[in-house]
């Protein structure tokens, strides 16, 4: 069961899908955000936001193992903080928390966001999996019931906390 969850929102396109789960984790739930200084770039260009945290300070509780942090989400997920972690670089507060969730065997999601990935990236995130990292890019489902850029979002935000196991009745089942 998942009682502490980092949230970390990098500088993929896509700042506002990171925002959307951050406010959907349910209140049951501890949660520690880190937004890194590349996404505060894409934020301008994508959204206006009043107050954003800072990915410099590595001496956050969250980069210690003695947190134990149960989850840590990174949506959007950039290449470059994808590549950083497949190869063991913790040189900011996200990478550096993600190193300690592969280390302490913690739940790793991430959220890669580009298009098309190029084989670099695809041999990351495939050595990121062979070590237990759920990668999980928001693929958007064209479900008739999905009309809205909001019901897409909570699509993806559903089945990502479906795969931490966080129960959250964000989009209609399949079935239902
Ligand atoms: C407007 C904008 C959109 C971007 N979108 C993406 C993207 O979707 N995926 C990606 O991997 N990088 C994207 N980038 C590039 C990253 O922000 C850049 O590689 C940065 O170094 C990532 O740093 P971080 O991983 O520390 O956040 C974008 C940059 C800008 C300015």
């Amino acid at each position: 069961m998942i009682k502490k969850l980092v949230v970390a929102i990098t500088g993929g396109s896509g700042f506002s899908l990171g925002m959307k789960l951050w406010e959907a984790v349910p209140s049951n739930i501890e949660k520690y955000l880190i937004i890194s200084e590349h996404a505060k770039i894409v934020a301008k260009h994508e959204e206006k936001i009043d107050r954003i945290f800072e990915d410099s300070q590595i001496d956050a509780p969250v980069a210690s193992g003695s947190f134990r942090a149960d989850a840590m989400i990174i949506v959007p997920c950039s290449m470059n903080t994808l590549a950083k972690i497949s190869v063991g670089i913790a040189d900011n507060l996200t990478t550096r928390t993600a190193s300690v969730m592969l280390k302490e065997r913690k739940k790793l999601l991430l959220a890669p966001r580009e298009m098309p990935f190029s084989q670099i990236a695809l041999q990351n995130m495939l050595s990121l999996s062979q070590n237990g990292v759920i990668i999980a890019p928001p693929v958007i489902a064209y479900y008739s019931e999905n009309q809205k850029l909001e019901d897409m979002e909570n699509f993806l935000i559903g089945r990502m906390f479906d795969l931490l196991g966080i129960d959250n009745n964000l989009y209609k089942r399949w079935g239902e």
